[in-house]
C-alpha cells in the first residue's frame, strides 16, 4: 500500500506524490501508469528514461505485454539521452540499454523508437535533427524521468537557466563519479546529448520515479525547495501534471 501525498505549489499546482513501500511496488505502480495510457491512446508518444531505476518498471510492462494486456505496436517513444562517443553496439549505450531492457521484450515497431545518435559525425547537427524529431512527435503524453543525486534530470545538469532544448552537454564531476562504474574509458561518459527542460516541461504529463536512501534528500529538495535550475527537477513544480512514484521513504514522516 503506497501512501498519496500532495504537494501544493505556486499557483495552486498540485504535485501527486505515491509513496511506495519499495522498488517493486514503486515499479508496479509507474507501469501501470503508462500501461494506461497506451490502453486510452494506442498511439501513444512515450518519452523514457535510462538509468538503474526504470529497469522495474520495464520488467512489469514487458510482463503486462506477455500477459496480453497491453499492445504497444502503435506507440513511439523518444529518449532522453544519449552518451557521446557511444553506438547502440556499445552495451554501455542508451540505445542498448532501452532495446534490452524493454523494446525486445514488447512488440514495438523499432522504427518509431529515437534515442539520440551518439556516434553522429557532427553533434550539433544531431541535436537539431533530435529537436526536429521531438517536435514531428508532438508532446510526450508521458515523460519518465528519473533524477540524479544532484537533481539532474535527463542529462539536465544544474546550470543558470531552464531555457533549453536538445543540447550537448558535459556532465558534471558528480555525474561522471557515479557513471563511472559503468564505463572502464572515462572518456566515454564525459559527454552527451539530452533533450532540454524546455521539451521535458512540453509533456503533457510527467512521471518521476526514484528509489533508494540516496536520492530521499535530493527528492525532498526538487519538490518541497526553492525552483532553481541548480536544481534542475525543482522545475517540475511548475508543470500542471506531475506524478512522483518514490521509494526514498519520503513518505513516512
Ligand atoms: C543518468 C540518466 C538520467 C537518470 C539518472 C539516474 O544520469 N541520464 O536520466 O535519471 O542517471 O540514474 P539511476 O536511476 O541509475 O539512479
Amino acid at each position: 500500500m503506497y501512501i498519496l501525498t500532495y504537494r501544493v505549489c505556486f499557483g495552486g499546482i498540485r504535485l501527486k506524490i505515491l509513496s511506495a513501500k519499495d522498488y517493486s511496488e514503486m515499479s508496479s505502480i509507474a507501469a501501470e501508469i503508462i500501461a494506461n495510457i497506451v490502453k486510452e491512446k494506442p498511439d501513444a508518444v512515450l518519452g523514457l528514461a535510462t538509468g538503474n531505476t526504470p529497469i522495474g518498471m520495464y520488467k512489469k510492462l514487458i510482463e503486462m505485454y506477455k500477459a496480453g494486456e497491453v499492445d504497444f505496436s502503435k506507440v513511439k517513444t523518444v529518449n532522453l539521452d544519449e552518451y557521446v562517443g557511444l553506438g547502440a553496439d556499445d552495451q554501455n549505450s542508451y540505445r542498448a540499454y532501452m532495446n534490452k531492457n524493454l523494446f525486445s521484450g514488447i512488440n514495438i515497431d523499432i522504427n518509431n523508437t529515437n534515442v539520440p545518435n551518439g556516434l553522429a559525425a557532427d553533434i550539433e547537427a544531431e541535436c537539431k535533427r533530435y529537436e526536429d524529431v521531438i517536435k514531428r512527435l508532438g508532446s510526450q503524453d508521458i515523460q519518465v524521468l528519473g533524477i540524479g543525486v544532484n537533481g539532474h534530470i535527463g542529462f539536465n545538469e544544474p546550470s543558470i537557466t531552464f531555457n533549453k532544448g536538445t543540447h550537448v552537454v558535459e556532465l558534471t564531476d558528480s555525474t561522471i563519479g557515479v557513471n563511472s562504474k559503468i564505463f572502464k574509458n572515462l572518456a566515454a561518459g564525459a559527454k552527451a546529448i539530452t533533450m532540454g527542460i524546455k521539451n521535458i516541461m512540453n509533456a503533457k504529463q510527467i512521471l518521476l520515479i526514484a528509489d533508494g536512501d540516496s536520492k530521499k534528500d535530493i527528492l525532498r529538495k526538487a519538490l518541497y525547495g526553492e525552483i532553481t535550475p541548480n536544481v534542475p527537477a525543482s522545475v517540475l513544480q511548475l508543470h500542471p501534471n506531475v506524478t512522483v512514484v518514490e521509494a526514498c521513504g519520503l513518505g513516512i514522516k
